[in-house]
């Protein structure tokens, strides 16, 4: 939905059309970058001068628009401060990108070329900086406006992208541009579905889209209705779908991209369309930011595609559980007892913990899959907002090994994860008076009693839960879908394809 744009990778002497842009760096206080420098001896000395007078101090986000620079072919030279060197970093150097790509947005420039790949990004290879110099170009290129009638204000002139690498990185950096075109696809289609509106998004659009994926890039689909959840005894499920008119539907999509033999990584991804609270009906103000409680659901769409772009040697499976939460006369109400897939019994006290009716479902039906990880990914508590805000994704997992493979992923990806416990200890929170456990535990420590619901339904594999109710989407002003965590959950499985 975003305009075009072309990426490359040059090394060496930096070249653009008449109508193009240098982009390059500058240190805190006014310090030159290599590539910025080099421009400089070509312009005998013109931004020194500049910087020299006070006009670019190399503040961290700050950008400085030039024209007809002497001695340099461009028609513009872009110079973007870095803030200072020592503390420049991950985060500076995407702040870095992000702001070149909205100062170029504004401009008439139809290509421009990154010199800012060039700098040491601590120990981050040529394909790490690519890979996210590319990612974050398209994020802040993405515009949702399939539900506008009229364009607002023209598009942006840029057309490419040249991103400027040492030679000897020539090869990492095209295996960085593969994965950051890959990611940047998987997050736009992922914040597509989350802003899609709820009377669009239904869980029968989702199979459409699972559809599309599984044609695309050949993997398996398989879909089931409302009358083989019911011959399953997926119980839970459906009774979070009982009180709407819209059909649940439970979506697995296989990407077999390893050797056959070789055990997949399942992703479970919460695929609530729209989430009333139901008989517990939740308060009006924002209710509408309900429709992004499909996010984990859109997350596992947007990683398959990213995974099946890269053909990705890897077995994944993708797993959406996907209703609305609604009331109605049909509707569960508080103190129904259902019994899910595994046989256990659940009193449902509120039916706004609907989350884990439908992900405990799922987490046992992908036993059938043998598989080496299961990962679910789910706007699951306000509480895990409040522990976390909206930086960090909460990360819950049975095994330690997969909670720090996870965590290293998400550091790499800059799409970060915060690991809480799962202790026995809050396991008694969910007591029921009357059936196997409860559907809540009570305020204190609500993200992690949601996620001991679903450590009762995982015992039989290794499993990780991503809580990503704070970081899914944004609210306010820039009310929109983040498309995290597809970042982190592509490059767990690129270091899982890689060994
Ligand atoms: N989808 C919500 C969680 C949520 C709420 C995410 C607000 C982001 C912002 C989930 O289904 C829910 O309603 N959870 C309840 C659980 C409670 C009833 C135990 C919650 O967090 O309040
Ligand atoms: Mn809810
Ligand atoms: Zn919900």
């Amino acid at each position: 939905m975003e305009s075009p744009v072309e990426f490359s990778i040059i090394s060496g002497a930096p070249q653009t059309g008449r109508n193009g842009c240098l982009v390059a760096g500058v240190f805190e206080p006014g310090r030159l970058s290599a590539a910025a420098a080099a421009l400089d001896r070509a312009a005998k000395g013109f931004l020194g001068g500049i910087v020299r007078r006070g006009d670019l101090t190399g503040k961290p986000g700050s950008t400085l628009l030039l024209h007809n620079v002497p001695g340099v072919g461009a028609a513009r030279v872009l110079l973007v401060g870095l803030g200072r060197e020592a503390e420049f970093g991950d985060k500076r150097y995407r702040e870095a990108i992000a702001a070149a790509i909205r100062a170029l947005n504004v401009t008439g420039a139809d290509e421009a070329v990154l010199l800012l790949t060039e700098l040491a990004v601590g120990r981050r290879d040529a394909g790490w900086k690519v890979a996210h110099a590319v990612a974050v170009a398209r994020e802040c290129a993405y515009r949702f406006t399939r539900m506008k009638s009229k364009s607002e204000g023209p598009e942006p002139a840029l057309r490419r992208l040249t991103l400027s690498v040492d030679r000897a990185a020539l090869k990492r950096a095209g295996g960085g541009l593969e994965q950051g075109l890959a990611v940047a696809h998987g997050m736009s289609l992922a914040r597509d579905l989350g802003n899609l509106p709820p009377n669009v998004c239904t869980p029968s659009y989702l199979a459409d889209q699972a559809r599309e994926l599984a044609k695309r890039y050949r993997m398996k689909l398989t879909v089931l209705e409302r009358a083989d959840m019911e011959r399953l005894g997926m119980h839970t499920l459906l009774s979070v779908a009982q009180g709407s008119a819209q059909p649940p539907k439970f979506i697995t999509l296989e990407h077999r991209g390893g050797p056959k033999k070789m055990k997949p990584v399942a992703l479970v991804g919460k695929g609530i369309t729209f989430d009333t609270g139901g008989i517990s009906l939740k308060p009006a103000g924002e209710m509408d930011e309900m429709k992004f409680d499909m996010c984990g659901a859109a997350s596992v769409l947007g990683t398959m595609k990213a995974v099946g772009e890269m053909k990705l040697p890897v077995n994944v499976v993708g797993a959406i559980p996907t209703t609305e939460n609604m009331p109605g006369g049909r509707a569960t109400r508080p103190g129904d007892i259902v019994k899910s897939l595994s046989g256990q019994t659940v009193e449902i006290l509120n039916t706004d913990a609907e989350g884990r009716l439908i992900l405990c479902d799922a987490l046992t039906y992908v036993e059938r899959f043998q598989p080496a990880a299961v990962i679910d990914i789910a706007t699951l508590t306000g509480a895990c907002v409040i522990a976390l805000g909206h930086v960090a994704t909460g990360l819950f997992a049975n095994d330690p090994a997969l909670a720090r493979e996870i965590t290293a992923a998400g550091e790499t990806a800059q799409d970060r994860v915060w690991q809480m416990p799962l202790w026995d200890d809050y396991q008694e929170q969910l007591k029921s008076n009357f059936a196997d456990f409860a559907n809540i535990g009570g305020r204190p420590a609500g993200a992690v009693t949601a996620a001991c619901f679903l450590a009762r339904f995982t015992k039989r594999y290794k499993w990780a839960h991503l809580d990503i109710a704070g970081t899914a989407w944004k609210s306010g002003k820039e009310k929109g879908a983040t498309g995290r965590p597809v970042p982190l959950l592509t490059q767990f499985l690129v270091n899982r394809a890689g060994k």
